[in-house]
């Protein structure tokens, strides 16, 4: 039975992989992937990673020479992988592009909600019987201008929910879809007219700190941001400065840019040196959540699921349909993609 390492790992991972241990031997490890960690995977036939693994150069050269040539991937973001140097150290890396976009489109919205409601803070007051409504008021969603940067999955089940509250909806993305029958418009528009950004698109290095003074700068007063994508998006020393300036009305974000060592562990006894993330988390108007809007027990399922029927493929040297590749990514004409032709990317 092929014996597989699986980092970063908490109590309802195991339980949706152990499902299949009839079918591969799981060894699970809370560390995460780094270069310091790699050593742990020797001995493995392939590695199972999240996304605040770190698959660089180092740690993939590491894998290659410890004849590991497989890594899976539990999510669909895959910012963290050098795919260059994945492919020269011949290691096929695999990823789940989708299971349950409904689970982080309404995350989103119970961003939106709690901050618009302040429900975090009437939850506290009304625990403590204070019943006192100042300073609670929100507005209605209905007829808000939301503005979605990305308007793949996950941002057209979020564009479906704000159409069920009454929102207008205006998108940018640079591939847009044809016939959705969605108001298209630039970047600067969905600053310009938005009460909320939602942040919907994956982390490229062209769009590394998107929003940033200048962006911030564009936005309407009082503007709602969400991340619900990935940390780097943002430049969180400019949002704070939005935040404190009361250029933005509130912040909801399931990430963070710094997010690798805090979130998914209990730092609640430890002295946080990230100044920037103290003072968001201290703000009234800013909710952070520790990257759970995946967090729902159809996703689970589904990723173990998808993450099984990766390594079957890769096992049994078939397509491995969700294969990520450096080379595939260049070619333009697909058919004549080596992938296409023989299966395998190398
Ligand atoms: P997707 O691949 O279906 O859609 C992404 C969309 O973004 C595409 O339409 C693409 O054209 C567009 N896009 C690419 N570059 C862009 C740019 N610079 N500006 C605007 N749009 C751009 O991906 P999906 O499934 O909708 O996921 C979106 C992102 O959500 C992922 O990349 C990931 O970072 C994040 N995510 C977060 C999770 C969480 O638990 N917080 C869980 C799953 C995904």
């Amino acid at each position: 039975m092929k014996r597989i390492a699986v980092f970063d790992t908490k109590k309802y991972d195991k339980e949706a992989f152990n499902k299949y241990s009839d079918k591969y031997e799981f060894a699970y490890f809370k560390d995460l992937l780094n270069e310091h960690t790699v050593a742990l995977a020797s001995g493995f036939d392939a590695v199972v990673c999240f996304v605040n693994d770190e698959l660089n150069a180092k740690v993939l050269n590491k894998l290659n020479e410890n004849n590991i040539h497989g890594v899976f991937l539990r999510c669909a973001g895959y910012n963290n992988v050098d795919l260059k140097a994945a492919y020269s150290n011949k290691v096929h890396v695999a990823r789940v592009p989708a299971y349950s976009p409904y689970a982080i489109a309404e995350h989103a919205f119970a961003l939106i909600l709690s901050l618009n409601r302040h429900i975090h803070k009437a939850y506290i007051r009304s625990r403590d019987f204070n019943f006192n409504l100042e300073s609670l008021t929100g507005f209605d969603l209905h007829d808000k201008t939301v503005g979605v940067i990305g308007t793949g999955k996950i941002g057209r089940v979020f564009i479906d929910i704000a159409k069920g509250f009454g929102m207008q909806v205006i998108c940018y993305d640079p591939y847009p879809i044809k016939d959705a029958g969605y108001e298209y418009v630039s970047l600067d528009e969905i600053y310009q007219r938005s009460d909320i950004i939602s942040l919907h698109c994956p982390l490229t290095q062209e769009n590394h700190h998107m929003i940033n003074h200048a962006s911030l700068e564009k936005m309407k007063k009082g503007v709602m941001i969400i991340n619900t994508s990935r940390g780097g998006l943002i430049d969180s020393k400019a949002l704070l400065d939005g935040l404190k300036e009361k250029k933005i009305g509130a912040v909801g974000l399931d990430v963070y840019e710094e997010e690798a060592n805090l979130f998914y562990h209990d730092n609640s006894f430890k002295i946080i040196n990230d100044d920037v993330l103290a003072l968001l988390i201290s703000l009234p108007n800013v909710i952070i959540t520790s990257h759970q809007a995946y967090l729902t027990k159809e996703a689970l399922d589904n990723i173990a699921m998808t993450t099984v029927k990766n390594m079957d493929e890769y096992f049994s040297d078939e397509l491995i349909m969700n294969e990520l590749c450096y080379h595939c990514e260049k070619v333009q004409d697909k058919a004549n993609c080596y992938r296409n032709k023989k299966k395998r990317c190398f």
